[in-house]
């Protein structure tokens, strides 16, 4: 067998998947042979999380029940909260988020993985990240409720409020956008670990580590402090200008995979208009997108660098005025789904991760 070596393994197939189809080159998300804007829009979070589970989507029956058992598996354990309470109160929302779901983590959680492993994952979290949130800003705490759906329950849980239509229907279609994105850092951080026989909570553990980066899933709210910081359409380019002579990275631009137009940024884009009322900001990101481009353009040509999700997510998010502490939580409550997809995939037909590593040290003398 030859070996070739790729930085950041570029280009290398690491599994077979039917969860997604992400085609950077002619820009396709499909999620199980459907265009996942189509599902974004025209779908809730509960059918979507099924279908990418299941393969096929929920009839009325297997929809009730399934929801039945996600407000079972709302409820914060006791034990779960008191690990929570001791927690530093300047402590990082990911970090709470890590440390609670591996306390999560007990027994009942074995290998080989089960989809009610999944189910339990996906409903906890919100209420985890609710339940720091309102800590955190000494808020009165929110159990979960029973009426509502998943979407607007964690809504619901953060502000107290009862959720407007609007806000839950561009939270819903972010979080099934953004649900699952084939074998990104995050989720193959997750199969490595499901792929020695571990558990789920311990692949997921590994999983939100990775989310919690700012080249993945920590961006977006580096495009807000970016947006914060310009203020006005006149200080686009100049900002812009002065980022890319330091050789520092736009925050929400570039991808691995998109060379051209992120698709879950295009109808992120959309969703985020509705959003916008009378607020100047979308008007500016609009602004901002088309001259960093151009800028992108100049300063990295060949690079076919354009907005990613994170970058119209940070509009959604903040047309529903999450704070930004939320938003890596929030992208990681919907990249739940993906994660414990590509776990029970990779469980099914299962060999361990071994890749190589190429030797450029001293060698003894022979
Ligand atoms: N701003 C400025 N230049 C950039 C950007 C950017 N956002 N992204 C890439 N480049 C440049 C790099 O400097 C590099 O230039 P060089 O050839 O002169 O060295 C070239 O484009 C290639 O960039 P890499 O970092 O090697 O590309 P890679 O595929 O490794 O990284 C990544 C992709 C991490 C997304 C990168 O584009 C980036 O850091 N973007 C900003 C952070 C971001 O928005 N992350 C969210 C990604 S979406 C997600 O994970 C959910």
């Amino acid at each position: 067998m030859s070996l070739s070596y790729r930085k950041g393994l570029e280009g290398v197939i690491a599994t077979e998947t039917k969860i997604s189809c992400v085609d950077g080159e002619k820009g396709y998300f499909i999620y199980r042979g459907y265009w996942a804007k189509d599902l974004a829009i025209q779908y809730t979070f509960e059918e979507v999380a099924y279908f990418i589970w299941h393969g096929y989507f929920p009839n009325e029956t297997e929809l009730q029940s399934f929801k039945q058992k996600l407000n079972e598996y709302r409820q914060i354990p006791q034990y779960v909260k008191e690990v929570i309470n001791l927690l530093p109160e300047n402590m990082h929302l990911m970090d709470v988020l890590r440390t609670a779901i591996s306390a999560v983590g007990n027994d009942s959680f074995q290998w080989p993985p089960k989809i009610e492993d999944a189910i339990r994952l996906t409903a906890i979290t919100p209420t985890i990240i609710a339940y720091w949130h309102r800590k955190k800003n000494e808020l009165p705490l929110i159990e979960p409720n029973d009426n509502f759906d998943h979407v607007s329950n964690f809504l619901y849980m953060l502000t107290g409020k009862r959720p407007t239509y609007a806000h839950c229907k561009a939270l819903s279609s972010y979080m099934i956008l953004t649900m699952e994105h084939g074998m990104n850092a995050s989720t193959f951080s997750s199969r490595v670990v499901c792929s020695t026989e571990s558990d789920m909570v311990s692949a997921i553990v590994a999983a939100i580590g990775a989310m919690k980066g700012p080249l993945h899933g920590g961006a977006p709210s580096g495009v807000l402090r970016m947006l914060d910081e310009i203020g006005t359409p006149e200080e686009i380019e100049p900002y812009i200008v002065n980022k890319l002579e330091k050789g520092e990275k736009l925050m929400g631009f570039g991808h691995r995979i998109y060379k051209t137009t992120d698709p879950r940024a295009e109808t992120l884009k959309e969703v985020a208009k509705g959003l916008a009322g009378e607020e100047k900001w979308f008007d500016l990101a609009v602004q901002l997108e088309e001259k960093a481009i151009e800028l992108l353009n100049r300063y990295k040509p060949g690079r076919k660098l354009y907005a990613n999700v994170e970058f119209y997510a940070a509009a959604i998010l903040k047309g529903i005025s999450l704070p930004k502490s939320l938003f890596t939580p929030t992208f990681t409550a919907s990249r739940m789904v993906g994660w414990t997809a590509h776990i029970l995939e990779q469980a099914s037909d299962n060999r361990i991760f071994r890749p190589q590593s190429l030797y450029v040290g001293k060698m003894p003398k022979m």
